[in-house]
């Protein structure tokens, strides 16, 4: 499993930190940290490319920023994911692997309702991401969310965290399916 992390502020995260500890704990995980590696949003896309080669499975580690992904995410997607690689004549480097954003909103789940202070479903927000795996080949999973994120207590978070780690054994022991996702 390749994890990608983007925190902007590791140092002050609280959700995502703790989402990262289950997740770098299972067996053979491999983590990039992308604002780490790049601080000055300078990608190896050679680098970032080997490693997508390397796994099958594909996390994309988060926090919700604006209804996307934060901008070195989004970086990594514009230039990673490339034509001729990624997409288009040539490009199924990633066909039938299967990604997985795993994620933390400050949104409570009640609030992403129409009339409410997010006015749609939090899953019309998760459709441009997960059409950006689709649309590369990938297999999507179903995306793994902390929702109000500010308000979550010591005991939510330690849920949250024994939940995630269920999720990664499915996760984990899923069978690639067969060929480039429908
Ligand atoms: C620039 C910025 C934009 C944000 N946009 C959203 C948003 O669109 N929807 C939402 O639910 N929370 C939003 N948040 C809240 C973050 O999702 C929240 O702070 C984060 O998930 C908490 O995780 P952490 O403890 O790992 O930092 C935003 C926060 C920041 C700093």
């Amino acid at each position: 499993m390749l994890i990608i992390h983007a925190h902007p502020r590791p140092s002050q995260s609280r959700v995502i930190k703790h989402l990262l500890e289950v997740l770098s704990a299972q067996p053979g995980a491999e983590l990039r940290s992308l604002y780490e590696l790049y601080p000055d949003f300078d990608i190896d896309v050679d680098a970032e490319q080997q490693a997508l080669l390397r796994w099958q499975k594909i996390v994309w580690l988060t926090p919700v920023y604006w209804y996307s992904v934060p901008s070195l995410m989004k970086h990594w997607i514009d230039q990673v994911l490339a034509l001729g690689w990624a997409y288009g004549h040539g490009g199924d480097a990633l066909r039938g692997k299967t990604c997985w954003w795993v994620c933390s909103a400050g949104g409570a789940d009640p609030a992403y309702a129409p009339r409410e202070m997010h006015r749609r479903p939090f899953r019309d927000y998760v459709a441009p991401i997960e059409q950006t795996a689709r649309f590369c080949g990938m297999h999507w999973w179903r995306p793994f969310v902390v929702h109000g994120a500010h308000d979550i207590t010591e005991q939510e978070l330690l849920q949250a965290s024994t939940t995630l780690e269920q999720g990664c054994d499915e996760f984990l022991s899923a069978p690639s399916p067969e060929g480039p996702a429908p």
